[in-house]
């Protein structure tokens, strides 16, 4: 509890209580925002009493093995507990506001081979939690609060194959109301999760603008990778929010190529999609360089810079109100023009390119996407429809009035792309939207592969702020011509 919280609370000699001063010590103060978070789902889910109950990730090995499979926390689990440990379990009990972690007993073993697992005292220090138990407590516990509780309401569990390990007989339990009352919470963000994605973006910047200033001297997709990931880890970002894309030339095209051993020799541009996890909290950030000192080709310029308008008459409209929708269409437009520009599509209005579905085969993919606890996050409703990715025109149509718009709190990413993917171009040529592709002008810019350019945006009610720091453009030129030089 905060002292300033409860101003008139009188403590007598008797009273146990944890006080907290601001800036006195960050751990102690400084912590995850778990029982905010658990009050605000229960206010979405609108309930007055039940309980929510989740299990959090299991240690397990990889199959046939004796060897860990990394450690990833279930992201729903540590939005009410900010505990990014294995075998934990938690309650919350909405009408007696309690929310209580359950953490794995102690054990020998794991402490000789492992390290020791937390104590309660320390558990109790780090999170902001009401109660830590030992999870031997927790069969008993939950007996206890359906025995007394369950009649006012549900257990509220978050799939059908959560259930607690207690006799169900009689049980009222309630497996789908959880999971959408989460999404709808955790689409807008709190100051402590906006803090924990920008640390991630300044992280991948980092990473970013490393690859920058060695890429004269890079000569494999590879060591692309394995440079960016150098510099996370070594300024204590250890996981990646998502697997590296680091695509040169035609892989480029590729939306999710992530084979990375591909040689630069020859190729024009390189698609590095990559972005750092913090605190289990993404950063989702795309960068498309090219090698060399100046513009590989009038191509990769000309579709650089396209991409480039894209997205910037697309942030400067992002605010609270807007219809997300609305700026992916706008992205099309302007995809539209400027491919008919280049002698690309042809033989129709902007509205008849579109509605054939013609400029899905370059940009395949959606605008963007919310981040947070995943690279692709939840939300009440999402921004936009989502993408075949596979070159083939998506089923986009959706009624305009049924988008949600962007509300201040939501951190999305704005990630126009335009690709040359033979494979897409190549089936192109079998379908109605032909007739607007001229495709020998299209395939000229096969070499090209593609341009993608992301960035993550918190939305305001007046505009937005880009938590996004990696250089792009101009100042992404002017770091690669100072380095190749010294
Ligand atoms: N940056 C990866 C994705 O948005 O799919
Ligand atoms: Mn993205």
């Amino acid at each position: 509890m905060r002292v300033s919280d409860q101003p008139d609370l009188v403590i007598s000699r008797d009273d146990t209580c944890d006080i907290c001063l601001t800036g006195v010590t960050e751990s102690e103060c400084d912590k995850y925002p778990a029982k905010q978070h658990a009050r605000r789902v229960a206010t979405k889910l609108g309930a007055g009493g039940g309980l929510l109950y989740l299990a959090g990730k299991a240690s397990v090995n990889w199959g046939d093995s004796d060897q860990p499979r990394p450690f990833r926390q279930r992201r729903y689990f540590y939005y009410l507990s900010g505990v990014d440990e294995a075998d934990c379990y938690l309650t919350y009990d909405i009408r007696n506001d309690r929310l209580t972690l359950y953490i794995p007993n102690f054990s020998l073993h794991h402490a000789v081979w492992m390290g020791p697992t937390l104590t309660a005292d320390e558990a109790r220090q780090r999170y902001d939690v009401d109660r830590v138990r030992y999870y031997d407590a927790l069969q008993g516990d939950l007996v206890s609060w359906v025995d007394r509780y369950n009649k006012d309401g549900p257990v509220y569990i978050l799939h059908s194959a959560q259930a607690p390990d207690i006799p169900t007989e009689g049980l009222w339990l309630d497996d789908e109301s959880l999971l959408p009352a989460m999404d709808a919470a955790r689409g807008v963000k709190d100051e402590y999760e906006i803090r924990m994605i920008r640390e991630a973006n300044r992280i991948s910047g980092l990473a970013h603008r490393k690859v920058l200033e060695n890429i004269h001297r890079i000569s494999n997709e590879r060591e692309i990778e394995g440079l960016f990931l150098g510099t996370c880890v070594s300024q204590g970002a250890k996981n990646q929010a998502y697997e590296i894309i680091a695509g040169s030339g035609p892989n480029a095209a590729v939306l999710h190529y992530v084979k990375n051993n591909e040689p630069l020799s020859g190729r024009q541009l390189v698609c590095l999609d990559a972005g750092a996890e913090w605190n289990c909290y993404a950063s989702d950030v795309t960068r498309t360089i090219p090698l060399g000192r100046d513009w590989p080709s009038k191509y990769a310029k000309d579709i650089y810079a396209l991409v480039e308008e894209m997205q910037e008459e697309c942030i400067r409209r992002v605010r609270q109100g807007v219809r997300f929708r609305e700026l992916y269409e706008l992205a099309h437009a302007i995809a539209i023009k400027g491919l008919q520009r280049l002698g690309i599509l042809n033989d129709g209005s902007v509205e008849e390119i579109r509605q054939s579905g013609a400029s899905s085969i370059f940009f395949p993919h959606g605008l963007g996407h919310h981040v947070g606890l995943e690279v692709h996050d939840v939300s009440e409703r999402p921004i936009t429809a989502s993408s075949s990715g596979n070159g083939q025109p998506q089923s986009e149509f959706v009624p305009e009035m049924s988008t949600p718009l962007l509300q201040e709190g939501m951190v999305i990413t704005i990630e126009p792309g335009v690709y040359f993917n033979k494979l897409a171009l190549e089936n192109a040529r079998t379908l109605s939207l032909a007739k607007y592709i001229n495709f020998e002008q299209a395939e000229r810019y096969i070499p090209v592969g593609g341009v993608r350019i992301e960035d993550d945006l918190l939305v305001t009610r007046t505009g937005y702020e880009n938590l996004t720091t990696a250089p792009k453009g101009e100042a992404m030129w002017e770091i690669i011509r100072r380095f190749e030089m010294s």
